[in-house]
């Protein structure tokens, strides 16, 4: 019954004791309510916990209250967002071990940690891929850096076959994967490296879950761009396009980070060195011998370095790139100043 529906039929008194309107979520969907049927008879609703979440939340300041208790009803009800959720399945009534699971990941949520770790995955590019702590939480950004690659890697495609891309600092596998799922149309070969066991760990579990670890395409390896040796990957390569979003906060603003970053992602995922550069250095370093002549290399940064970038690295051609809300955060690097693929 649509909205509309309902309230001309409260409105000709059909309904009337039963019902209230109630409001859900942040973009306040107004929701019909059979408060009478609900909380006496069945006891204890998905929608009444909800509430109860998003006032403890509210009450202990934590971020995003609505979205957070929301997030955790739609995991629990099988659901992707709270907004999708059929009003039939939040009014039925909670279970003892649902009750319990609602309230084992409210207390996760209390205590901070970000509600991707809490309930388990998370949407990034058209893939669904699993999220565990300390792993890097992917961002919306990454998104637009995606995007970029995926326009990269097409106009490449006529003039070479394969198309050789190595991504330095996989994390979850987010971008490797989400490139290797939108384009299998085209004849890609992967790599994904991470200095990290865990990031590792986490990108093969996710390329199996999407059934992309078959392949003879990709090939995830532990190997840290600066202190490991290279020669590894120079046997795979020279690659034709290059990527990472590599650790970059600056030594000052890591005290400012958020708690749910602070307390549960890895910082060796985050902190670049004094100005963030340290691990840009060592890719640009690393890349000189890893690209192929015409080879690509895509960066997301910090806002305040593509303009220390250009100063610094004045033997490659770089141009800088803005994210959806308009902050120059990627850049893109050809090795020699006189070549332009495109
Ligand atoms: C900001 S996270 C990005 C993860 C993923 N690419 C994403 O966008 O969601 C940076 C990743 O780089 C890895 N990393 C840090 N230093 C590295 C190095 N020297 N060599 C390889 N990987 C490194 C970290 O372990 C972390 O997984």
């Amino acid at each position: 019954m649509t909205s509309m529906v309902l309230k001309r039929v409260l409105q000709k008194g059909l309904l009337q004791p039963c019902f209230e309107w109630r409001v859900a979520g942040h973009s306040a969907r107004i929701f019909p309510v059979c408060y009478r049927c609900h909380e006496s008879a069945e006891g204890t609703s998905y929608f009444d916990l909800y509430h109860e979440w998003v006032e403890k939340f509210r009450k202990a300041n934590i971020p995003e209250e609505y979205e957070s208790a929301g997030f955790i009803t739609a995991h629990l009800l099988g659901y992707k967002t709270f907004s999708v959720i059929p009003s039939r399945d939040l009014r039925r009534s909670v279970t003892d071990r649902e009750l319990d699971a609602f309230r084992r990941m409210g207390e996760c949520r209390l205590a901070r940690m970000p509600i991707q770790y809490v309930i388990g995955d998370w949407d990034f590019g058209g893939v669904n891929l699993k999220m565990a702590p300390p792993v890097f939480i992917p961002r919306p950004e990454t998104e637009v850096l995606v995007d970029h690659v995926k326009n990269e890697i097409s106009k490449r495609v006529k003039a070479q076959s394969p198309i050789k891309m190595l991504e330095i600092g996989c994390g979850t596998g987010a971008i490797t994967l989400s490139l290797l799922n939108a384009m299998q149309s085209v004849s890609l070969q992967g790599v994904a490296i991470d200095a990290s066991e865990h990031a590792v760990g986490l990108t093969k579990k996710n390329a199996h879950h999407l059934n992309l670890s078959y392949s003879q395409n990709l090939q995830i390896l532990h190997h840290k761009i600066g202190v490991d040796d290279d020669d590894v990957l120079m046997d795979l390569g020279p690659f034709d396009v290059v990527i990472s979003n590599p650790p970059y906060i600056p030594t000052a603003d890591m005290d400012n980070l958020p708690e749910e970053i602070a307390r549960y992602e890895d910082h060796g995922a985050l902190h670049g060195g004094r100005n963030g550069l340290d691990v840009v250095k060592a890719i640009l370093s690393t890349c000189t011998k890893l690209l192929s002549k015409d080879g690509v290399l895509w960066m997301e940064v910090d806002s305040s370095h593509p303009r220390l970038i250009n100063a610094l690295f004045d033997d490659w051609k770089i141009d800088s790139h803005r994210d959806m809300y308009g902050v120059a955060r990627f850049c893109r690097f050809l090795r020699s100043k006189d070549v332009d693929a495109n």
